[in-house]
């Protein structure tokens, strides 16, 4: 199945998926995020605001900023699909960007490098086992990953999870992924 086809299957799971079922994905991928030893010894991670069918990632920046964590949000550049992060320091240092997403207002914020972010989250659709992920098909994760050496962890329900999703010789694979089960890999 392509990319295309394969993004609105994973949407159609997310739109359908109950609100209480949702509800219960969502407290376990917190649970079991702040468990694992990365979370514990990271202490600049990089996030994206959720917004749409995303699991919700404003009560991971909360306990991040609780966690005296560094937490750094994308902004994405439409002209060349790239990104970069700023850390922020409460909602207040976010403005509302390209498709309503919440990105750094970068007046407020002081921009990171790559090298800084120990533990990067990053979105996605679909994710298989051999660590491939779907994302949104911008390509501004596989382009930021490129040349990326800290972690990279995705949270996904297990109904995210193929036996194979398609890539492209440009998709980056990830690192981690945390299910309602737990950690995954
Ligand atoms: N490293 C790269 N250099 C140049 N173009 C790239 C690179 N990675 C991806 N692209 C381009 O980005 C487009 C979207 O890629 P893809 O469908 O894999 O997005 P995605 O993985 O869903 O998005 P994202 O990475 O933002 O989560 C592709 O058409 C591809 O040409
Ligand atoms: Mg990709």
């Amino acid at each position: 199945m392509d990319k295309k086809a394969l993004r609105q299957e994973a949407k159609d799971i997310l739109t359908n998926m109950p609100s209480s079922t949702r509800q219960y994905i969502q407290n376990q991928l917190e649970n079991f995020l702040y468990q694992t030893r990365l979370w514990k010894h990271a202490s600049t991670i990089g996030i994206t605001m959720s917004y749409g069918l995303e699991w919700d990632t404003k009560p991971i920046i909360e306990k991040a900023w609780s966690s005296q964590k560094k937490v750094c949000i994308p902004k994405p550049n439409q002209t060349d699909s790239s990104m970069k992060f700023y850390a922020i320091h409460s909602f207040q240092d976010m403005e509302e960007g390209y498709k309503s997403i919440w990105e750094p207002n970068v007046l407020k914020c002081e921009p990171i490098s790559k090298e800084e972010l120990n533990l990067l989250i990053v979105p996605g659709l679909l994710f298989d086992t051999n660590r491939n992920r779907l994302g949104y098909g911008g390509g501004f994760y596989d382009r930021y990953l490129q040349n990326f050496h800290g972690k990279t962890l995705a949270l996904a329900a297990n109904e995210q999870v193929y036996p194979i999703v398609s890539t492209d010789e440009y998709d980056v694979p990830i690192n981690h992924l945390i299910t309602e089960t737990g950690l995954r890999f």
